[in-house]
């Protein structure tokens, strides 16, 4: 029997756990930068499954690596060597000018892996007394599900009713370095984990400066500065790390979302080798971590943003995208801010919420989404073609209007 949009999602709904609230379209296809619904309509993605999509749906230089690895081995676990190993890890640390990777799958695994070598490094290497490792994060920072890393959030949503919570990290002002200078004065903070633009937040660029300041301070006060560029790395902003754009190495990068090139989960900590060298045999890992199938993918994923080609593409058209939302901005709008092929249109709080301008984008073939109340998280995928984006913009400012 072929179901219908309608009732699959009705059996969803019925069958499935309601910890999401999506728009109300069921994908069957997807090329590029467009997805197909069950009935055969077609949809601009302007969400790239919050950046995963950065290549679009089904790149073909993606697929056809996915393919090839099939072929070969998928997985083997890291009982063993796989040869897609060392290459992937010289890669990627070559790609980002650092020494060491630790493959995971999920962001937040990979969020995980930082903390867990951000306090063993506070202990085996600065010499932190034992159950004493401080992590400074940001106020408004999203950067994953599990308890850990929810007992650092400040959304009640994303906290209520899932105490008890994680001790051992402490929130300063994003944005604002005296904050953190204040905070860094305590000589067992080990690291400082930062989304260097918040994504979740709503697309929160901090002021200039921030970035390379914040990376200064946390060296004179020989803290390790931990940048989570799962949503914000990998040419979303219009270069390979928004840190990029400050001349900043952090000492740990987090990957995830777009390394997997849109086919299957992959995420990593990138890092020194006195840092990521502290992990000893059987500390951490991931039966899945490190499977051929997905290194084989993120391989293909690093050569296609080795040439800057993708970097260069959200570089300029972001700059178009963005001038046009400010240009054009209708009067409900408060702000817009971004970088590269990345916006936050800020709507005025007589106009929240905006979910139901997502649902008239819906209806006409767009496919945008809220973040919190007011805002609407813009990320087309950085192979876009300018008459799609600006398709797409224009809807944008029909349904804010
Ligand atoms: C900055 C950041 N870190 C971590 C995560 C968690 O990634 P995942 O959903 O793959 O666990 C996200 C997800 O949106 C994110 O935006």
């Amino acid at each position: 029997m072929v179901m219908d949009s309608a009732a699959l999602r009705d059996l969803e709904d019925a069958r499935g756990a309601h910890n999401y609230h999506p728009l109300p379209v069921v994908v069957a296809t997807a090329e590029g930068a467009w997805v197909t619904d069950v009935e055969g309509k077609r949809y601009l993605d302007f969400l790239s499954a919050y950046s995963a999509l950065n290549f679009g749906h089904r790149h073909p230089r993606l697929v056809a690596a996915a393919l090839a690895q099939l072929d070969r081995v998928t997985l083997t676990s890291r009982a063993v060597h796989v040869d897609q190993m060392g290459p992937f890890c010289e890669e990627l640390a070559d790609l980002l000018e650092l020494d060491r990777v630790l493959p995971m799958n999920s962001g937040a695994e990979a969020v995980e892996t930082a903390i867990k070598t951000a306090r063993a490094w506070g202990y085996r290497v600065k010499g932190v007394p034992p159950g004493q490792a401080k992590i400074l994060v940001a106020h408004g920072n999203f950067h994953g599900r599990p308890t850990s890393i929810i007992s650092f959030s400040d959304d009640p949503v994303a906290r209520n009713d899932f105490d008890p919570f994680t001790g051992g990290f402490e929130a300063v002002t994003f944005g604002d370095l005296d904050s953190l200078t204040a905070a860094l004065a305590d000589p067992n903070v080990v690291g400082f984990l930062v989304e260097p633009i918040q994504g979740e937040a709503g697309v929160v660029v901090p002021p200039v400066g921030y970035l390379s300041g914040a990376a200064a301070a946390c060296r004179d006060a020989g803290v390790l500065f931990i940048a989570d560029e799962v949503q914000s790395g990998l040419g979303r902003t219009g270069s390979t790390l928004t840190c990029d754009w400050e001349g900043v190495t952090p000492d740990m990068v987090i990957l995830g979302k777009a390394l997997g090139g849109g086919i299957l989960p992959v995420s990593a900590v990138v890092s020194r080798d006195e840092v990521l060298g502290v992990l000893r045999p059987g500390e951490h890992g991931s039966t899945f971590g490190g499977n051929p199938l997905a290194l084989a993918i993120a391989r293909e994923v690093i050569a296609m943003l080795g040439t800057g080609e993708y970097q260069q593409r959200s570089r300029e058209l972001g700059v178009h995208m963005l001038a046009r939302l400010n240009r054009e901005a209708p009067t409900t709008v408060e702000l817009v801010r971004g970088r590269g092929l990345w916006a936050g249109v800020v709507v005025k709080d007589d106009y929240a919420p905006v979910r139901p301008r997502c649902l008239q984008a819906l209806d006409r073939g767009l496919i945008i989404k809220e973040t919190h109340e007011t805002t609407l998280r813009l990320a087309p995928p950085l192979m876009i073609d300018e008459a799609d984006l600006d398709r797409g913009i224009d809807i944008v400012l029909e349904v804010l209007a």
